[in-house]
């Protein structure tokens, strides 16, 4: 009995191993159909000059605790101001001379950033993250909550958040070329969703985008998903809306994306009565 047990749970795990191969070719192939130059993707995915942070640099047992609204840029600026991030980032994000280098209003460097590995960078800290100056870790200094916050006030400084007014002047032509399948609310639940393995995405499934760069949704809004429902729209035309999804158009597409996972508005997760400001020791 205990051996035909055992035959039985190795031959689960080979064909676990064998189907995640599967899906690595097909993530290669994919990939290499963006960069074949059939497709005119203009974004560069080889993370080449994406020096900063990755899961790598990170890499460990670091859990993530994901929020379960969305982060407020407008909270994130008070933890920003709380916590002293200036002293080494300057007040634009620029960066201070002698303590970073990385410039935060970068939007091309910013765009290939993940939100999840920025939290990671906030909540464990790096040492040597610039020579002689260690990234400090805010965990014991904010709930996770305000940390994502803080993120998504960063990654405001190169590509601002769009205001919920800003947002509606894209709604109706999200609602004509995309909630067909992706839903008004972006929960994935268009009419269409139903036909369609896998299903729309879900923006508002925190876990996932916080994994994706602005490059990689512009890229699949721009060339598609091959073989998944996620048509190309780069060079389409919606006549009726008088709009062209040219590369700008693509760009404000991902803000529109970026707007279901953060917020402008206030959300007071911070408490704004203590105002004192955290010494990050240099
Ligand atoms: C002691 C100096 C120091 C302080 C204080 C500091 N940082 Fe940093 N930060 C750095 C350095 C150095 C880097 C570059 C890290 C690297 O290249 O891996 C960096 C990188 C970053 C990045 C870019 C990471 C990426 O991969 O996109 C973000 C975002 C960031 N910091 C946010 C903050 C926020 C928010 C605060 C305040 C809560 C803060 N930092 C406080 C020094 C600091
Ligand atoms: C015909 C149905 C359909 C339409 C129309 C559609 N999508 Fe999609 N979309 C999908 C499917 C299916 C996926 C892939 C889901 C998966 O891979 O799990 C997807 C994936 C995506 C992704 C990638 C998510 C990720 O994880 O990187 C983005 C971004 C996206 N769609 C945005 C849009 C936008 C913006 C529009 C309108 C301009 C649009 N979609 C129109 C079906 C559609």
């Amino acid at each position: 009995m205990k051996s035909f047990n055992k035959i039985g749970l190795n031959k689960i795990s080979k064909v676990d191993i064998k189907s995640v191969d599967i899906l690595m070719v097909l993530v290669v192939i994919s990939l290499g159909l963006f960069n074949c130059g059939c497709n005119s993707a203009k974004v560069d995915l080889s993370g080449k000059d994406a020096k900063l942070t990755s899961i790598a640099t990170t890499e460990g047992s670091y859990e993530v605790e994901y929020p379960d609204a969305p982060p407020s840029v407008a909270d994130g600026k008070i933890m920003w101001d709380k916590l002293n991030c200036a002293s080494c980032h300057g007040d634009t994000g620029v960066g201070v001379s002698g303590q970073c280098s990385v410039d935060l209003t970068d939007k091309k460097l910013m765009r290939k950033q993940e939100p999840v590995n920025q939290y990671l960078l906030l909540a464990f800290g790096k040492a040597n993250a610039y020579p002689g100056v260690s990234h400090p870790n805010y965990l014991t200094k904010a709930t996770t909550r305000q940390i994502w916050d803080t993120v998504f006030y960063a990654r405001n400084l190169a590509v601002p958040a769009l205001t919920d007014a800003q947002a509606m002047d894209i709604d109706s032509v999200f609602g004509s070329n995309c909630a067909v399948c992706h839903g008004k609310k972006g929960y994935g639940d268009g009419p269409l969703s139903k036909n369609l393995d896998p299903v729309p995405a879900n923006f508002q499934q925190y876990n996932r985008f916080y994994h994706r760069t602005d490059d990689v949704l512009w890229d699949h809004i721009a060339n598609g998903i091959t073989w998944e429902g996620m048509p190309n729209f780069l060079h389409k035309q919606d006549k009726s809306k008088n709009v062209v999804f040219d590369d700008e158009y693509i760009w404000k597409l991902v803000q529109y994306i970026r707007h279901f996972q953060e917020t402008t508005e206030k959300t007071i997760s911070v408490d704004t009565t203590n105002s004192t400001t955290i010494n990050n020791g240099g």
